[in-house]
């Protein structure tokens, strides 16, 4: 069995890489999630708004778009980022290639704090809640929108627990638990603890649920590009990921509405206030 590599080389290279490759998929499937927080984040009128884990740039640029203010996106990946800098022509969207958790922000220095997907691949989140509270001024506000648990999730495992049997050396990644990954804020009452003993108060953690979906035509770029099984296949030869695809392809059955792909997704918003 394979170790799975780190996060900064994880969206540094296979992982980073299959998120700019499927960037219009990807940003199609999340619009639901884009439209609720950038709808949140414009009514409070921020001047300067810090999208955490900006990868792409979508959620920044958009936040940019509709506030009129400046929007600052951070990652730790140069590949998304590089992405992100080409999408943003026009619009008060920069960039910074860094880990949240360590940054040296200046302190106080944002309005609002917003992420989509981007806080849960932290080595220490304790620590990088700390770290984006200094980054707030008095007052700022924070919007997430994280996944619940994979158990609710499902379709987002489909392809790695159909590929499961089909490859016995791929990692299996953690489902449960303080992560990193992308269930590690399903935990209500545990995030709710980390962000309140980080500085952060009037903390509302509310249910967020969306259907999800994108072309079915796409749906072999996902399942053989995106998540541990396109991690995997990266590396594999054309042989292998036509046979694996074509394996996995049926698991996916339930979601295939005609000409198009439909999930429900669930998800918390978070909502906090700095302190
Ligand atoms: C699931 S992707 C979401 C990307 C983007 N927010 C979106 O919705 O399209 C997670 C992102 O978090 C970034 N990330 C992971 N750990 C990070 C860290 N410690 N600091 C900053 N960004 C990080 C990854 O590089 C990746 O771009």
């Amino acid at each position: 069995m394979q170790t799975p590599p780190d996060q900064k080389t994880l969206w540094n290279g296979p992982a980073g890489n299959a998120w700019v490759e499927a960037q219009a998929l990807l940003d199609q499937m999340l619009q639901p999630m884009a439209d609720v927080l950038i709808a949140d984040i414009s009514a409070l009128r921020p001047g300067r708004v810090l999208d955490i884990g900006c990868g792409t740039g979508a959620t920044t640029i958009a936040a940019a778009r509709a506030t009129g203010g400046d929007a600052v996106g951070v990652d730790i990946s140069e590949p998304m980022l590089a992405l992100a800098r080409t999408r943003a022509a026009g619009a008060r969207a920069t960039f910074v290639c860094a880990d949240a958790q360590t940054n040296a922000f200046d302190a106080g220095s944002f309005d609002a704090l917003m992420s989509r997907f981007g806080v849960m691949f932290f080595d220490d989140t304790a620590a990088a809640f700390a770290n984006l509270r200094r980054a707030a001024r008095h007052g700022a506000a924070l919007r997430f929108v994280v996944w619940r648990s994979a158990e609710e999730n499902l379709f987002l495992t489909t392809a790695e627990r159909a590929a499961a049997s089909l490859l016995p050396d791929m990692p299996q990644r953690q489902l449960e638990g303080p992560g990193p990954g992308p269930f590690a804020l399903a935990d209500k009452t545990r995030t709710a603890a980390l962000l309140k003993d980080s500085g952060w108060g009037a903390i509302e953690i509310r249910p967020l649920d969306l259907t999800c979906g994108f072309p079915a035509q796409d749906l072999e770029q996902y399942l053989t590009r995106v998540g541990p099984l396109g991690v995997y296949l990266e590396r594999a030869d054309d042989t292998t990921r036509r046979r694996v695809g074509e394996g996995v392809r049926a698991a996916f059955d339930p979601y295939v509405k005609g000409a198009a792909v439909r999930f429900d997704a669930a998800c918390w918003m978070l909502s906090a206030e700095a302190r």
